[in-house]
């Protein structure tokens, strides 16, 4: 019995999940429940699916619906606050490592347009060209060359200009936002920071000092042009659960700078082709389906390297159905086909063995097919002077209205 407890315990140690590396390892599969006992935030219940359809009068968007977003921190006060009357901002952000955004990226983006939208607020999105060159191997000039065409895929989400702020760390980073940014890291250890991070003594100092440049955004006071004045602004962080360890420690020294502590609402990860065993991966081409591929590069990954829950032959598959809680193609229709009973009747005809992995193979090739078109077609129409609209330090006079 001890024993038992003991490989448990073992194994559970083995899941790691931090904004560098996802990984169920042993256990198959990234477990969200112990996540958010072992992170300390809280579970995204019905209640909130609810309240915010009442406070808005909008029909709660798919990823609240489907519970892609699972968990978060301090949820509950923002909507206390806006119930009140109050005003809040929304932060997230993107490290441009690579060309293109995979499907996995679009998730927070398109959910942070949807609040943005349901509750009319300012919208701050932070593009680490900094970070990505210290862990990845690029140089500057190619992370900012990198931000900016990420920056396009971001717009292409549909974001309203008038309430969104977009920067570049190594065009923005200075002023206000650098004075947080020490107060900040004064409040650290170097302890505390390997504790969160896991940093070991052959990193590199830059990635030691890089937690404080993306906690600071939570801070209105970063935001001068935006913010002057209403320094008591709550801010609300849509992201995957990777990032809570930067949130973490942002909340922790909060307090002891008079701030008030950033609110999180965290997605789970939209899964790799190959299983679930961690994210969707922009290094590995054949993990993602990238905004950038073709009808013929969806239909070829997902019939090539979408794992299957169906079984191993046809006579099979109609007896016993299909394991729909390992199936890929099953998993990436609850998070993008919109209809709620052809979802339904899905899960019944190929969990019983009714509709075959082909099928449901090219259902889902349809929807991300038109999804994609979607991104494109939206992408294709934003503009080099549109980037720099978005990412000018300026006023947003009409941000809350
Ligand atoms: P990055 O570029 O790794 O990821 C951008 C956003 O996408 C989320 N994400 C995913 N969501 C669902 N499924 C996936 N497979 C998946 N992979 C990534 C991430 O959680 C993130 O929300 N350091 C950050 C950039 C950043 C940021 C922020 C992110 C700066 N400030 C504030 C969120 C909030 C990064 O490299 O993200």
């Amino acid at each position: 019995m001890e024993k038992e407890k003991e490989t448990k315990t073992l194994e559970e140690e083995q899941q790691v999940v931090n904004p560098w590396e996802v990984s169920a390892k042993g256990t198959g599969k990234i477990d969200y429940d112990k996540l958010i006992d072992q992170f300390g935030c809280q579970r995204l219940d019905q209640s909130f699916v609810d309240r915010v359809f009442r406070l808005t009068s909008r029909s709660p968007h798919i990823f609240l619906r489907r519970n892609v977003f699972f968990a978060h921190r301090d949820f509950n006060e923002i909507l206390d606050a806006y119930e009140r009357g109050e005003k809040f901002y929304l932060y997230t952000g993107r490290g441009p490592s690579s060309e293109a955004l995979h499907l996995g990226h679009l998730i927070p983006f398109m959910f942070t347009k949807y609040l943005q939208e349901a509750f009319k607020v300012p919208l701050v999105i932070q593009l680490t060209d900094d970070e990505k060159c210290m862990w990845k191997d690029l140089t500057v000039e190619e992370s900012k060359r990198l931000a900016r065409e990420n920056a396009k895929d971001i717009i292409a989400c549909g974001f309203d200009i008038s309430r969104t702020f977009i920067f570049s760390d190594f065009d923005y980073v200075g002023g206000a936002f650098y004075e947080n940014m020490v107060r900040v890291a004064k409040c650290v250890t170097y302890n505390k920071a390997v504790g969160i991070f896991g940093f070991k003594g052959e990193d590199h100092i830059g990635k030691i000092s890089f937690p404080p440049i993306q906690a600071v955004p939570s801070f209105p006071s970063s935001f001068p042009h935006l913010f002057s004045g209403i320094d008591k602004l709550r801010c609300l962080i849509p992201c995957a659960i990777d990032q809570d360890p930067y949130f973490r420690m942002t909340r922790d020294v909060a307090p002891r700078l008079g701030y008030n502590k950033p609110a999180l609402i965290e997605s789970i990860f939209f899964p790799a082709l190959q299983g679930e065993k961690g994210k969707m991966c922009a290094g590995d081409p054949s993990s993602a389906i990238y905004v950038t591929d073709s009808q013929k590069d969806i239909k070829d990954k997902v019939n090539k390297y979408a794992f299957s829950g169906g079984q191993d032959s046809v006579e099979n598959h109609r007896k016993y159905g299909a394991n729909l809680e390992v199936d890929i193609p099953f998993k990436y229709l609850s998070f993008f086909l919109e209809d709620d009973e052809e979802l339904e009747h899905i899960r019944k005809e190929y969990g019983s063995g009714r509709m075959l992995t082909g099928e449901i193979k090219k259902r889902l090739i349809d929807v991300l097919t038109e999804l994609v078109e979607r991104h494109r077609t939206a992408r294709a129409a934003v503009t080099d002077e549109m980037v720099d609209a978005f990412m000018a330090v300026r006023p947003l006079p009409n941000m809350f209205n």
